[in-house]
């Protein structure tokens, strides 16, 4: 990216794109589901917290670290300290890793387009439908061939360097997205439904999404002990780093295309804003109305497939719901490409910077990795379910390696080399540089010396001694 290095034309349009690779699915599909597992309103209590410490502390240290240095990831901790150039390139690996996944992911997404297109959302409105074609254990057709078309769009758009165009469709996109979800979230929030016995009877007791809101929204300690206090906030700062795109290396490129005049502190609020906004919204407009239907037992089990049952079961019972459905999967779909678009970029781009390469053959080399990487992702809850790695399905091992282990390192030795190292001096001066207020400086240079450094390590510990066995989850 260092050639032809681009700059955004003011702060909106910073905050725009950034806002634009941050909000994707882990927004709409990771959210939720990890939500709706870790115990709702605590879970969300917890992610807000870190959101406006640790999110805000390491999103201003990457943005101003890209506009210092006036780099990307691998040349920016170079010129930072010689001694971290490494950093650079173990950031540069996690889009490596996650981009495959993502892109099994986006390949369900573009499945939903065509299922409410073609009019079978009565069929997809079945719990079994997800799982006859995702978790299929006997055909990889469907699986590889969702996946590979959304991988493909996504090279297709890289290698026609459309970036701007797409960013630019994305940005009336978005505002729809917002406005959709507001009013799917009211017309879910008056759903109710009569619980049945194990039998399939109905018992009498109704269940409203209200109380699911409450569920969502309102932390319930009873029961909260220490392992899972741990357990949860691990969840919501892995959480974190995905969606703000964080811990990648994607946040300094970002910084190192704005202006210098752009005001930094400003810029991140408003990101954080957006980004955490419409996780929240998505929450809202999933979990409530799963509580209704299926009681918090029942929403917790749902795991990573949530958003594809739940919303299915919604629609059909909205009215317009196949038109609801498929607007709504649609800019999902805007959503989940423009983030992938931006993962690639990033890989591609460096890859450039890095060898001869050029746009063309950077591209099929990328495309022809993450296809290998990807596959496994695609049919690891199908045809390969037996097959484990630590214990974990594919898709879930390449997402703990990268959001549970690689980040928090990444995290860990950047507020290191801030903190311990050159100082946090260079970043409050680079933010304050044209004379601006850093309101909440003292809380930055606490965040990025001491408390960051603590729970980073914490845990890291505690993800690989889970992830190996030494202690039970
Ligand atoms: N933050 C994106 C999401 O929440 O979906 C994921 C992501 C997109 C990460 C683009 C990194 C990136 F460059």
């Amino acid at each position: 990216m260092s050639e032809n290095r681009s700059s955004f034309s003011g702060r909106i349009g910073f905050v725009l794109a950034a806002a634009g690779s941050a909000v994707g699915l882990g927004n709409l599909w990771r959210f939720p589901y990890l939500a709706a597992q870790y115990g709702g309103g605590i879970f969300v209590l917890c992610y807000i917290i870190l959101a406006l410490t640790f999110g805000f502390a390491l999103m201003t240290t990457e943005i101003a670290i890209g506009r210092k240095t006036g780099l990307s990831c691998i040349g920016a901790y170079k010129k930072l300290s010689s001694k971290f150039s490494f950093l650079g390139y173990i950031a540069w690996v996690v889009p490596i890793i996650i981009l495959p996944y993502y892109s099994v992911i986006g390949g369900w997404v573009c499945k939903y387009v065509a299922v409410y297109l073609t009019g079978q959302h009565n069929a997809a409105a079945e719990a079994t439908f997800f799982k006859n074609f995702a978790m299929n254990p006997t055909s990889w057709v469907e699986p590889t061939g969702w996946f590979l078309l959304f991988l493909a769009l996504t090279a297709a758009a890289v290698l026609l360097g459309v970036e701007k165009g797409v960013e630019r469709v994305s940005k009336i996109m978005m505002p729809i997205l917002i406005v959709l979800m507001v009013a799917i979230s009211i017309f879910v929030l008056t759903l109710k439904h009569e619980v049945l016995d194990s039998n399939g009877n109905p018992t009498g007791e109704v269940r409203t999404a209200l109380q699911g809101l409450r569920y969502y929204l309102v932390p319930d300690l009873s029961g909260f002990t220490f392992k899972t206090a741990v357990k949860t906030v691990c969840a919501a700062m892995s959480q974190l780093f995905y969606s703000m795109s964080l811990a990648m290396g994607i946040m300094i490129t970002y910084g190192s295309y704005t202006k210098k005049d752009t005001d930094l502190v400003k810029s991140v609020n408003q990101i954080e804003l957006f980004d955490t906004g419409v996780a929240l919204l998505a929450g809202l407009m999933i979990i409530p109305s799963m509580f209704a239907f299926k009681g918090a037992e029942g929403l917790a089990a749902n795991g990573p497939s949530l958003m594809f049952i739940s919303l299915p079961e919604v629609f059909a019972q909205m009215p317009l719901g196949r038109f609801v459905g498929l607007v709504f999967f649609v800019l999902v779909f805007f959503a989940a490409i423009t983030s992938s678009i931006s993962l690639m970029e990033t890989i591609v781009s460096m890859v450039m910077d890095r060898t001869r390469l050029g746009r063309t053959a950077a591209c099929i080399i990328i495309f022809l990795v993450c296809l290998a990487v990807g596959i496994p992702s695609a049919l690891g809850y199908g045809v390969w379910d037996g097959v484990r790695l630590l214990g974990l399905q594919f898709l879930d091992f390449f997402d703990f390696i990268s959001n549970s282990v690689i980040m928090p390192i990444v995290a860990l030795l950047t507020c290191i080399l801030i903190g311990w190292i050159i100082g946090t001096k260079t970043i409050t001066d680079e933010v304050c540089r044209n004379g601006e207020k850093f309101g909440r400086k003292a809380l930055y240079e606490f965040m990025v010396k001491y408390l960051a450094p603590i729970f980073l390590v914490v845990i890291l510990v505690f993800s690989v001694l889970s992830a190996f066995k030494i202690i039970e989850v």
